[in-house]
């Protein structure tokens, strides 16, 4: 079946996609891909990566030990971005409620959305297992701050376009999957760098799943869906931006190496946007083209800004590491 699209604008003379004539014509994409993603998901069991050996009673109604900074065996800043990992996956039902609302519960379409939520949701349940099993993080804090964080709810800054959505997931899903697989990396722990990049690999087959739907749609709706690449680029911020402390963490995190704008840059934006060639797609009328070149000011910018980054980044951990060794001297003395 054949969908075209209905609207003609104005200005230009061309024609328009609503959102309810994009999501039935990319219904085939979307089965597609969602048969291609249940044959590469493979079962894996949150469980196994939790040493419930090493669990013991808190303080409280169990009269157990409470919790103390000298328990966590993780690094500082493992704890920090183990929280904001794990915050971030707590907002699964906004998240769920946003696409859901966006790209239905009927068809395809359906299926897919209950089953990322699926997957989604044994990315919480690990990750708060491990961190109260192995007494990493302070658990009231963590309760406290789960608390606010999913009593603001979520909602996207691109709930107004279904091309906005989808071209924002592709991106959000690898940031995701990077995010993880560093704070493994630098955690400290190698259990929880093994939990942390089977997580990843979970992220990153749902930005494969996004990322072939956006190809399509830069194929059926060049000029719009351009323009939701640009903008979402432009204005990217992670879903857990809300959340309490979030400024402070995401300093430290970009510090420490977890993420930050190189990474951004790097590792997240360009290989997305090399895949689909989207700086090199032609024929595109003049709202794409604008998009387009926008596209091509913003990430030669933001190069420049992460080249600064670096400088800053490569000077203060050289300023910590002098710090540290005359604090190491002083003590020999
Ligand atoms: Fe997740
Ligand atoms: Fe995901």
């Amino acid at each position: 079946m054949t969908i075209a699209p209905v609207q003609r604008t104005a200005s230009t003379g061309s024609t328009a996609w609503t959102d309810a004539r994009l999501i039935l014509a990319l219904e085939e994409v979307v089965e597609t891909e969602l048969n291609r993603h249940l044959k590469v998901a493979k079962e894996w069991m949150p469980h196994e990566y939790v040493p419930w050996s090493q669990g013991r009673d808190f303080d409280g109604v169990l009269g157990g030990e409470a919790w103390a900074l000298e328990q966590s065996k993780v690094t500082p800043l493992g704890r920090v971005s183990l929280v904001v990992n794990l915050l971030t996956e707590d907002n699964l039902p906004s998240y769920h409620h946003e696409i859901a609302t966006m790209f239905g519960r009927e068809g395809a379409w359906g299926t897919w959305v209950h089953r990322w939520t699926a997957e989604e949701g044994r990315h919480g349940i690990a990750l708060r297992d491990y961190l109260l099993a192995t007494r990493a993080v302070d658990p009231v804090e963590l309760e406290r701050a789960r608390m606010m964080h999913m009593a603001e709810g979520f909602e996207s800054d691109n709930s107004h376009s279904m091309l906005h959505s989808v071209a924002y997931v592709a991106f959000q899903e690898l940031a995701t999957r990077i995010s993880h697989r560093n704070t493994g990396h630098f955690s400290g722990d190698p259990l929880c760098e093994q939990l942390l990049a089977k997580i990843a690999n979970d992220e990153n087959l749902h930005m494969v799943f996004y990322r072939n739907l956006l190809k399509a749609a830069l194929e059926i709706a060049p000029d719009q869906a351009m323009r939701a690449v640009a903008d979402v680029v432009i204005d990217f911020r992670m879903p857990g931006h809300g959340m309490p402390g979030f400024e402070r963490s995401a300093a430290q995190i970009a510090i420490g190496g977890i993420y930050n704008l190189r990474i951004h840059h790097d590792d997240v934006l360009q290989p997305v946007l090399r895949h689909l060639k989207v700086m090199e797609i032609g024929g595109l009328g003049p709202e794409g083209l604008q998009a387009q070149q926008e596209l091509g000011f913003f990430l030669d910018g933001l190069d420049a800004q992460a080249t600064k980054f670096d400088e800053r980044q490569a000077a203060l951990l050289a300023r910590r590491a002098a710090n540290a060794e005359k604090k190491a001297e002083a003590a020999r003395k």
